[in-house]
């Protein structure tokens, strides 16, 4: 493949500063290297050039709207660009309410070439709350729901009138946080959360398997990683730890797997705060994980 690395380097929608460094924390660890390593035609777009944190508080129930906005038509529209070269775009976040502007276009793209989308939403959090509902104000916990045409008209109509996803587009994987007010909104619209006592219960392999479910090869499969999905153990660089998260092993499976199903076309690293980890252990630890999402694989039978 042929893959496009664009930075977004702001926390804008965080409740922690630091996210904004997260691509030169994976470009330091290698991730640009390690594809290139594995085949892959690699191109570093840089860094987009959005507003600066003003690191203020609510208003209205959100934080920081109008720079959430502004960041998010920078992404939608570099990785609108790349998608129309047919190269795959790989967005290095930034906090999760990036995963707006990311999908927002990667929706268009599939409504232009007749794609069925799927999306993959590795993650502690739903990310699917309001104004109304939110414990924090804070837009990283609020992309989905915005993504289905819930939230305030800036971020719903991003790419037109009509919302970019169904809420049977998405997949959630690795949720162990969601909020009383979110949760509620969860059932009412119906979407498919893989929780970890899930994932517990019946396994990682049956969950990806239940996941990856007719993603054919009409389908474009975008995967948003935040971070945080990972057990704080293994991935202490991230704002928002939760604990009981997926272990090192069910990480790579995850990963392995929908490098089998193999119409990845699309992808988000985000919530990686370099400031809050040791060494840049995270960093490296999701280069890792990227490496077998692109086929490395410690299979003896392949
Ligand atoms: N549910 C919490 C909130 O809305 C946390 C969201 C965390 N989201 C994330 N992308 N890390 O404030
Ligand atoms: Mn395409
Ligand atoms: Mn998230
Ligand atoms: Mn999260």
């Amino acid at each position: 493949p042929r893959v496009s690395l664009i930075g977004a380097p702001t926390d804008v929608g965080a409740g922690h500063r630091g996210a904004r460094l997260g691509p030169e924390a994976l470009r330091i660890a290698g991730l640009g290297e390690a594809l290139a390593a594995r085949g892959v035609d690699v191109l570093d777009r840089g860094n987009l050039d959005g507003p600066r944190n003003p690191w203020q508080k609510p208003v209205d129930g959100y934080r920081h709207l109008p720079e959430v906005v502004a960041w998010n038509r920078l992404v939608m529209d570099a990785v609108g660009a790349e998608l129309r070269e047919g190269r795959m775009p790989i967005l290095l976040g930034g906090d999760h309410c990036l995963g707006l502007g990311s999908i927002t276009a990667i929706a268009r793209h599939c409504r232009e070439t007749g794609k069925q989308l799927r999306v993959l939403w590795l993650d502690a959090h739903a990310d699917f709350n309001t104004s109304q509902v939110t414990p924090s104000g804070n837009i990283h916990g609020m992309p989905v729901s915005c993504l289905c045409g819930i939230g305030p008209e800036a971020l719903t109509t991003l790419g037109g009138p009509a919302p970019a996803m169904r809420a049977e587009d998405i997949r959630q994987i690795g949720i162990r946080s969601v909020d009383p007010g979110e949760k509620q909104l969860i059932k009412q619209h119906g979407l498919d959360v893989y929780d970890m006592r899930y994932i517990d219960e019946i396994g990682m392999k049956r969950v990806m398997e239940e996941a990856l479910e007719g993603v054919d090869d009409n389908t474009h499969l975008h995967v948003s990683f935040d971070v945080d999905f990972l057990d704080p153990s293994i991935a202490p660089g991230v704002g928002t730890t939760v604990p009981g998260g997926p272990n090192y092993r069910e990480a790579q499976l995850v990963m392995e797997m929908i490098a089998d199903n193999g119409r990845l076309a699309s992808l988000d690293i985000v919530e990686l705060n370099p400031i809050l980890d040791k060494r840049n252990r995270t960093a490296k630890l999701s280069v890792d994980l990227v490496e077998s999402l692109f086929g490395k694989s410690t299979l003896m039978r392949d």
